[in-house]
C-alpha cells in the first residue's frame, strides 16, 4: 500500500488509483443523503481552498465536502488574497503553509501551478482544482462516478467498474483550451473506453488522436492506442456514442480566433436532441459547467431526460471528499512495483 502525496493530475494515475478513488467516492455519496450530513473523518485537519480564477461548483464542492469529513475549511479567493496587492504565487502558499494547513487546494489560471506548489511547499498536500489549459482531475473523477451510478445494475457489486468500461464516449466542443477534456482524456481511457473528441479542426486538431501529443508516457498511454479519434463532423462523432460530453466555449483561454462566429459555432456543434435523437438515442449527456446554452448544448438537452448534469454537481461532493480522505488517510492502494514503475515515469 502506498500514499497519495498531492492528487496534481489523472495522467500519473494508474487504472488501480483511478478505481480506489472512484469507489472510496461511490461509498461517499451516502454522507450526502443523512439528515447530519456529517462524519468525524477529518476532525481536526485544516484544508485551504485556494481559488485564483472563478469558480462556483468546485469551490463549493470542496468546501462542502471538506465540512462534511469535519474538516476545517477555509476558503480565499483572489479579490481576498495579497495576490492582488503582487504578491507570487509561491509567497502566498508558503505564508499559508506556516499556518500549517493539512491540504491546499489551489485553482490557478497557470498550467503546472499545482505540481509547483506541490514541489516548492514540500510537505503540505496540494490538489489540482483546475490548472490553465492542463488538467481538472476532480472533473474527470466526479464524471465518471456519474456514470457509474447511472451505468451500474442493481446487482453489480459495489467495486464492478465493468458498467464503465467499454463504453463509447464524445466529448465536443473546445478540446484544445479545455482541461477538463485532457483529464477526461486519460481517465476515460484508463477505465478501457472509446474516445473521440469532435469538433472544428482548429479546436480538436488532428493531432490530438495521436498518443504522443498528448504525452501518454504514461499508464493511459497504453490505453490509447485504437481507442482515441478525432471527428470534425457533429453527427459523425455522436454515432452510436454511450455518452456525450459537452464543453464549455473557452472563450477567455482563446489567444486568437478559433472560429468565426459563436453563432457559426453553434449551427455545426451545438449538442441539440434532434441529432441525439438521429445518431444515439440512448446516450447520456454531460456538461461540466457553467454552460453557454445554444452555443455549446440546447436548452432542450440541458434540461432533458438525458441530462445527467445535476448528478454531476452532486457527486462532485463524493469526489472531493475521498480526495480529500485519501490525501490525509494516506491511502492508496497500489502495490509497490506499481508505484517504482510510476515514480519512474
Ligand atoms: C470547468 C473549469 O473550470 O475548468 N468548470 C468546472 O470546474 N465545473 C469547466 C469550464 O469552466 O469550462
Amino acid at each position: 500500500m502506498g500514499l497519495l502525496k498531492h492528487l496534481l493530475d489523472i495522467k500519473s494515475l494508474t487504472r488501480d488509483e483511478l478505481a480506489t478513488l472512484l469507489i472510496n467516492a461511490r461509498s461517499f455519496i451516502e454522507v450526502s443523503t443523512r439528515e447530519i450530513k456529517k462524519v468525524p473523518a477529518l476532525r481536526g485537519k485544516t484544508v485551504i481552498n485556494l481559488f485564483l480564477e472563478p469558480s462556483t461548483r468546485t469551490r463549493t464542492s470542496f468546501e462542502i465536502a471538506g465540512k462534511r469529513l469535519s474538516a476545517d475549511v477555509i476558503n480565499i479567493s483572489e479579490g481576498s488574497s495579497s495576490v492582488v496587492k503582487g504578491e507570487t504565487l509561491l509567497d502566498t502558499a508558503r505564508t499559508l503553509q506556516s499556518m500549517k494547513p493539512d491540504i491546499l487546494v489551489l485553482r490557478h489560471k497557470e498550467s503546472g501551478s499545482a505540481r509547483f506548489l506541490a514541489e516548492l511547499l514540500g510537505t503540505t498536500a496540494v490538489v489540482n482544482a483546475g490548472d490553465g489549459m492542463h488538467e481538472h482531475p476532480t472533473q474527470a473523477l466526479l464524471d465518471c462516478l456519474t456514470l457509474w451510478e447511472r451505468f451500474a445494475g442493481e446487482n453489480d457489486s459495489a467495486d464492478d467498474l465493468t458498467p464503465i468500461s467499454k463504453r463509447t464516449i464524445a466529448i465536443v466542443g473546445d478540446v484544445r483550451h479545455s482541461r477538463v477534456a485532457r483529464s477526461s482524456i486519460y481517465a476515460q481511457l484508463l477505465l478501457g473506453n472509446t474516445v473521440r473528441l469532435v469538433g472544428p479542426p482548429t479546436l480538436v486538431p488532428a493531432e490530438f488522436a495521436d498518443p504522443r501529443f498528448l504525452q501518454f508516457d504514461s499508464p493511459a498511454g497504453e490505453a490509447a492506442v485504437g481507442k482515441l479519434s478525432v471527428h470534425h463532423s457533429l453527427a459523425e462523432g455522436l454515432e452510436g456514442a454511450d455518452v456525450v460530453m459537452c464543453l464549455r466555449m473557452q472563450l477567455e483561454r482563446q489567444s486568437d480566433h478559433f472560429i468565426p462566429s459563436l453563432t457559426e459555432y453553434s449551427r455545426f456543434f451545438c449538442v441539440g436532441e434532434r441529432l441525439l435523437a438521429k445518431h444515439c438515442p440512448d446516450c447520456v449527456v454531460l456538461h461540466p459547467g457553467p454552460m453557454n446554452r445554444g452555443t455549446e448544448i440546447s436548452s432542450e438537452v440541458a434540461d432533458g431526460p438525458r441530462s445527467l448534469i445535476a448528478n454531476q454537481v452532486t457527486h462532485g461532493v463524493a469526489v472531493r471528499m475521498a480526495v480529500l480522505f485519501a490525501l490525509c488517510s494516506g491511502e492508496r492502494h497500489v502495490d509497490r512495483s506499481q508505484e517504482e514503475s510510476h515514480d519512474r515515469n
